[in-house]
């Protein structure tokens, strides 16, 4: 029988991995395995007694789910968003939540918001369809410098996008809850700062976690505030947007169009009129995922921080609810 040598830095612990989707479960499994061969990985639904669990590894956490493991040392996100785990009242108060955060994760949320902002800078929708009616429509698009771009949440995602758009020439402003310097990016915080923050912003894109005061942020009043004919892109969460204030901001002009990722609810039924609004272009929240092998390398190490008696890097605060 072979024999497994241990080294020093060799530590036990029992993780379950709490993931709905049985194939996306076994990639993660594997990919921990990789991560932390020393730990004992284990799919939750095989677990015999899960409450022997140190850590689980969970997309959102359903009601019932975190309750079957009542020794947690923390509960671990495959997401950067952790709104459905901290609105889970099966939550320990003392548990940590580790959020996701993953240079994968934020080069693909770059790669998505640089493919719409020039899309839109480039006026493709309506390139696009002056194709479809066979008319030559010789349109000039403005410089990136002639652009303003808004970028809501300044936080991992946020900052990095802002910081990439402003390489490329966008003037671009930032908006977070607590001040904020980047060199480059002029930037607005809190309530107070809301309304300079969204003056005369023409592409407007939401990376904001999904909290009381970010629900239904994106509503008609917001879009009444930015520039006339501005675009709305949201990668955050469907809770932020006011869904009939959109279509009729898109109806009236105030918007000129819009691409969305996330949605109140997933799959984006059937029959919902944004499938087929010609302004709107969905996106299956796809805008960034989580890749198994970084992704898992990053919640080990979070894991040997904690049995370490050390703070994760990236724990949720569950006073500001993000
Ligand atoms: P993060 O690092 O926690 O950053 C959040 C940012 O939002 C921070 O700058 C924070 O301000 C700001 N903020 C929070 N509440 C605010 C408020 N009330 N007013 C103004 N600003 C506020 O989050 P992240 O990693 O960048 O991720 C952001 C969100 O993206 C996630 O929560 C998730 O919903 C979404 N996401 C979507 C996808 C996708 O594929 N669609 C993938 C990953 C993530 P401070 O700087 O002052 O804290
Ligand atoms: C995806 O939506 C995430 O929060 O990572």
């Amino acid at each position: 029988m072979p024999m497994t040598l241990r080294t020093a830095q060799d530590q036990d612990a029992t993780v379950a991995v709490a993931i709905g989707d049985s194939a996306r479960a076994a990639e993660w499994q594997a990919a921990l395995i990789d991560a932390a061969p020393d730990f004992t990985i284990v799919r939750a639904e095989a677990m015999a007694a899960p409450a022997v669990a140190d850590f689980a590894v969970v997309w959102r956490a359903p009601l019932g789910m975190l309750s079957r493991f009542p020794r947690l040392k923390a509960v671990l996100s495959l997401g950067a968003g952790v709104d459905g785990i901290l609105s889970n009242r099966e939550l320990e108060p003392g548990v940590p939540v580790v959020r996701m955060v993953d240079e994968a994760l934020t080069q693909g949320m770059v790669e998505y918001v640089l493919w719409h902002v020039l899309r839109y800078q480039r006026r493709a929708p309506e390139l696009l369809a002056a194709q479809r009616r066979q008319e030559w429509l010789p349109i000039a698009a403005p410089l990136a410098s002639e652009r303003c771009v808004g970028v809501m949440g300044l936080g991992v995602l946020g900052e990095a996008a802002a910081r990439r758009l402003t390489a490329i020439g966008f003037r671009v402003k930032g908006w977070s809850r607590t001040p904020r310097q980047l060199d480059g990016i002029e930037t607005f915080s809190g309530t107070t700062g809301l309304a300079g923050f969204l003056g005369g912003v023409e592409i407007l894109i939401c990376f904001l976690p999904l909290t009381p005061e970010t629900e239904n942020i994106l509503a008609a009043p917001l879009f009444a505030a930015l520039a006339p004919g501005a675009f709305l892109i949201n990668a955050a969460r469907g809770e932020h947007l006011v869904e009939a204030d959109l279509l009729e901001a898109l109806a009236a002009g105030r918007l000129a169009g819009a691409t969305l990722d996330a949605f109140r609810t997933e799959p984006l039924p059937a029959d919902h009129p944004f499938w087929k609004h010609p302004a709107i272009t969905v996106t299956p929240h796809v805008a960034s995922l989580t890749r198994a092998a970084s992704g898992a390398r990053h919640l080990a190490a979070e894991m040997r921080r904690i049995l370490a008696g050390e703070a994760p890097l990236h724990a949720a605060r569950r006073d500001r609810g993000y």
